[in-house]
């Protein structure tokens, strides 16, 4: 009778451990099961290393999220508790954007295989204010996308392969960035009636002088940085705003700038045009000498003197010119004999490069009088 009851315990116990132990790798299964059931083709239980010959593309398949307390969710989407207005939907093999809840003010969709974005996934997304779209596939974003969302202000779709700017992109937008992609044509009106589009970013393209005409950007009256290096311009843009802040136009093949190019603008202050093929002749004797310009790059050019600059200007970098000489006398934009009594009137210049070209020290005596801020100099 005891050894029977010991027997049987025994059992129950052996059955309880051998329950724990079924148990214990289950609460896995729900996360690794979907996205086998999600594809109807295969067959066989999937080795991890057995190609899957039925997918469409070679892409692994979504990554889904645990339940959420939001019952409208997307299951390809993290929705945290503490931030009901955000979807996180980075990073997990997305092919396609998800039906977005009504809620939804931050969209993040970075870093998946998204190729088009379509509005049937806007429905509901009135109230969308910021897109991450970055690192995708993205060849075409179509129009009645944004009518869905009138309100948006940050679109983010750099790193992706559009060939085009988009059509229809609200004129409430205050960033895009467009970088990293493969666009060459701006529709006509593509950033009409923009008036708060603080960022325009779009650097690595394909985009030509005729690209941007006279009225390209003239709506832009908000417009404080525009990046248009690494692309095939000959010329300097024409219509940029008069407020822009920042120019950008590293890595073109700009050989010259008109006289008057900056005349109008009143608050640049950050001018790049490294890695062009500006020399002497392109450049007009006093083009540079703009009152608000802090900082001024132009690295890897044909340059073979120092270009005229305004006293307020803190930071050249001429490194990789062919610049021969320097004479402090012509480029000290003061004159040096009125000097030591106002200190307002020393030019601000603090940092110099030079390096790269044909100088060698030391550093003439008068460049270092006139220049009595200039913490460092590279030759
Ligand atoms: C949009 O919202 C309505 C009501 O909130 C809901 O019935 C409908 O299913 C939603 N549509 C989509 C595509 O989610
Ligand atoms: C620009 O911003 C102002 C102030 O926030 C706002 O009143 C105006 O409607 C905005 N313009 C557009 C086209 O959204
Ligand atoms: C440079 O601009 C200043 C005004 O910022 C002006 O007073 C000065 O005469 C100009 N210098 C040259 C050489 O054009
Ligand atoms: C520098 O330029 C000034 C004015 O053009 C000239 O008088 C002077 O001789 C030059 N100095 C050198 C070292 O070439």
């Amino acid at each position: 009778m005891k050894a029977g009851v010991g027997l049987v315990s025994s059992l129950v116990l052996f059955l309880l451990i051998g329950a724990v132990f079924t148990q214990r790798p289950r609460p896995k299964r729900p996360t690794k099961r979907p996205p086998t059931t999600r594809k109807p083709p295969v067959r066989k239980p999937v080795g991890p290393t057995e190609p899957e010959p039925q997918e469409p593309t070679d892409f692994p398949p979504p990554i889904l999220g645990p339940p959420s307390i939001f019952p409208d969710c997307p299951r390809e989407c993290l929705c945290h508790p503490s931030y009901p207005n955000s979807l996180n939907c980075e990073n997990r093999n997305l092919r396609k954007v998800p039906i977005i809840p009504l809620r939804i003010h931050y969209l993040y969709l970075q870093n998946n295989y998204i190729s088009e974005v379509t509005a049937e996934a806007f429905n509901n997304a009135t109230e969308v204010r910021w897109i991450n779209l970055a690192n995708n596939r993205i060849q075409k974003i179509d129009k009645q996308v944004f009518e869905k969302i009138p309100a948006l202000l940050y679109l983010y779709v750099q790193k992706n392969q559009l060939k085009e700017v988009p059509s229809g992109l609200p004129a409430t937008l205050e960033q895009l960035r467009l970088d990293r992609n493969l666009i060459s044509k701006i529709p006509a009106g593509a950033f009409n009636k923009m008036e708060n589009l603080t960022l325009l970013d779009l650097h690595y393209n394909q985009l030509s002088d005729i690209n941007l005409g006279k009225n390209t950007l003239k709506d832009l009256k908000s417009l404080m940085q525009l990046n248009l290096a690494h692309n095939v311009l000959k010329k300097m843009p024409s219509g940029v705003p008069g407020n822009i802040i920042q120019l950008y136009l590293d890595k073109n093949r700009i050989d010259d700038i008109p006289k008057d190019y900056f005349k109008d603008f009143t608050h640049l202050a950050f001018v790049r045009l490294n890695y062009n093929q500006l020399s002497d002749k392109g450049l007009p004797k006093t083009v540079f000498n703009v009152s608000t310009l802090l900082d001024l790059q132009l690295a890897h050019n044909q340059l073979t003197a120092i270009p005229f600059f305004n006293s307020h200007l803190e930071h050249l970098h001429l490194n990789h010119n062919s610049i021969e000489s320097i004479n402090g006398t012509e480029i000290c934009p003061y004159e040096m004999q009125a000097d030591l009594s106002d200190d307002s009137l020393v030019p601000r210049l603090r940092y110099l490069r030079l390096d790269g070209n044909h100088l060698h020290p030391p550093i003439p005596l008068d460049v270092i009088m006139c220049f009595r801020h200039l913490h460092s100099i590279i030759i």
